[in-house]
């Protein structure tokens, strides 16, 4: 009976958010849709009430859904991924939504404006989004004064990043920029994620490089590890890259890895661009997808599923999450999911999940992770 009311519920905000809201937000600029949302969000986040409301409509809970993953509780495997909180405002009100827990971020050393407006567009036609913000962030101090003090009814992992400055080029300059964030938050969240994989700044990547990795890593071991830290990759690495960064991890304490980021790859049938899309930014949703899987597939068997493993790229239904748990991954994190079914998707997934977990005759979300992807003992 329960769950035939929160189907109910999930189809009736399902076709508003579709017939209404989405194609107002959709004639909208994106960022200006993005800022609003945040501001919004905020402000149901600040009072028990408008809690209690937002939770009512949108959270579902089931205990086959609930894992604790090095020392943390996850009510469930959705997380929305960096990105969408980037000053970490909506930290009171996305277990209400129904996350499992929220990635805020990335914050980075310094406060930064970002890449120059227009920097966010939709790909409609695939379902995805162009991202030009170039680590918008209001920096570590302010944002880690945001959350110092505060509980969390979810988990909080901190995404960090290298400020996107010409002053941080220098590989000295970057490690002591991503120091200085890992260091703020060093009371407050649940988890870092160290974003090595960010397509829109100075500089690029060069965190990908295996020995200016192992430096970072070097230094962060040196400070004292009070939670899990995973690092998040590109999907456009190839197999040498990740190999390099695998046997970097496995001599420093990292727990897992983020698969994946944005892709700058604008190659293939599934990538269609309107004209209005500068050559420049990243992409998410479903262009990810399948690179997302790949990494996820390869980091799991090749690591013999040492690590875990938070899926991201593309997830749009349970059966997308689905997949990438039986991959190996054992979270799941989204956005552009979310922008384009609408918020009530994460329960829509999670129900999912459950439904899926229960037909293939699993008693817990634990035992189907990897399940497709074994590597020999
Ligand atoms: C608007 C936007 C901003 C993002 N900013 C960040 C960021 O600051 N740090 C980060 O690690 N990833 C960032 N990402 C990437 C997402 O965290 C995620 O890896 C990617 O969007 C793929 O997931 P999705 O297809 O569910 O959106 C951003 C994505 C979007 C859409």
């Amino acid at each position: 009976m329960k769950n035939i009311l929160f189907a109910f519920r999930d189809t009736i905000l399902a076709f508003c958010y579709r017939a209404f809201a989405r194609p107002i937000f959709f004639r909208i600029d994106p960022e200006v849709v993005h800022d609003m949302t945040v501001r919004f969000g905020a402000f149901l986040g600040e009072r028990r009430i408008t809690r209690c409301i937002v939770r009512s409509l949108f959270s579902y809970e089931h205990p086959m859904l609930e894992q604790t993953i090095r020392g943390v509780h996850f009510q469930n495997p959705l997380g929305l991924a960096a990105g969408f909180d980037k000053d970490a405002y909506l930290t009171s009100v996305m277990g209400a939504v129904g996350f499992g827990f929220e990635e805020i971020g990335s914050v980075t050393g310094e406060a930064c404006e970002g890449n120059p407006k227009p920097r966010l567009w939709r790909m409609q036609k695939s379902e995805g989004l162009v991202v030009h913000y170039g680590l918008k962030s209001q920096g570590s101090q302010k944002v880690s004064e945001r959350l110092r003090m505060k509980t969390f009814s979810i988990p909080v992992g901190i995404s960090i990043a290298r400020t996107n400055s010409q002053d941080t080029i220098e590989t000295e300059a970057g490690i002591q920029d991503y120091l200085k964030v890992y260091q703020a938050f060093s009371d407050s969240g649940d988890y870092y994620t160290i974003n090595i994989s960010c397509p829109n700044v100075f500089g690029g990547q060069p965190f990908t490089d295996a020995p200016r990795l192992a430096r970072l890593l070097d230094a962060i071991d040196a400070l004292p590890k009070k939670k899990p830290i995973f690092i998040k990759l590109s999907p456009d690495l190839s197999e040498k890259e990740i190999d390099g960064i695998l046997i970097v991890a496995s001599t420093h304490k990292i727990d897992g890895f983020v698969c994946t980021n944005l892709t700058k790859e604008r190659k293939g049938n599934e990538c269609i661009l309107d004209k209005n899309i500068p050559n420049e930014g990243g992409m998410s949703g479903k262009v990810v997808s399948e690179k997302s899987d790949r990494l996820i597939r390869y980091i799991y068997r090749k690591s013999r599923g040492v690590y875990d493993i938070i899926g991201c790229g593309g997830v749009f239904s349970a059966d997308d999450a689905y997949r990438k748990i039986k991959l190996g991954a054992s979270l799941i994190e989204l956005i552009t999911g979310m922008v384009y079914e609408g918020p009530q998707v994460i329960s829509e997934i999670n129900r999912g999940l459950v439904r899926l977990l229960v037909k293939d005759g699993y008693r817990h979300i634990s035992e189907a992770v990897g399940v497709e992807n074994r590597f020999s003992h």
